[in-house]
């Protein structure tokens, strides 16, 4: 009984180790894309994220402006989907169980940056707008 115990709890580490990710090994990965995109970048910055995230695009669509329509203008704070669902916090220091998985970060940059940008954010933009959360 406690050895099959034992062994279910090694393979819920081995399986969930195999996917696990966290901000800064998705940072790290951010940083190895926008060198090869941009041979000049040198780093992630907190401001050009923050600006990111709160700054108002008119390229996008109209009823979603910016990153804060949705996410609240306070990354700490809860914020709401167009159709009233709760967003849990985007700051890692709310929210530890934010970005968590590439599959899922890539997902929501590619579908909210296209919404607010009206094109998908490059690897500078995705590491600085992490970099800020990061610190948030
Ligand atoms: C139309 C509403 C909406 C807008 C606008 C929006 N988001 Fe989101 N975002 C969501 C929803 C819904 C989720 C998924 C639910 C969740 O993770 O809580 C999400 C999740 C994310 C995630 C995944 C986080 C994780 O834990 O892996 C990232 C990254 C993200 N958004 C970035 C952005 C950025 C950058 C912008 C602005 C360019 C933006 N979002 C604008 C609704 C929005």
């Amino acid at each position: 009984m406690k050895s099959s115990f034992f062994f279910v709890a090694m393979l819920c580490l081995f399986t969930t180790d195999l996917y696990a990710i966290d901000l800064d090994a998705l940072i790290r990965h951010y940083a190895i894309k926008a060198e090869k995109e941009n041979p000049v970048f040198s780093n992630f910055d907190l401001e050009r994220g923050k600006n990111l995230y709160s700054r108002s695009f008119i390229s996008g669509k109209k009823d979603t402006p910016s990153c804060t329509t949705c996410h609240s203008t306070d990354p700490t704070q809860i914020g709401e989907t167009r159709a009233g669902k709760v967003i849990e916090p985007m700051a890692i220091s709310t929210n530890p169980e934010r970005y968590r998985s590439l599959k899922k970060v890539e997902k929501w940059f590619r579908r909210n940056c296209k919404s607010v940008l009206g094109r998908e954010c490059n690897a500078t933009e995705k590491g600085d707008f992490l970099t800020f959360m990061k610190n948030s």
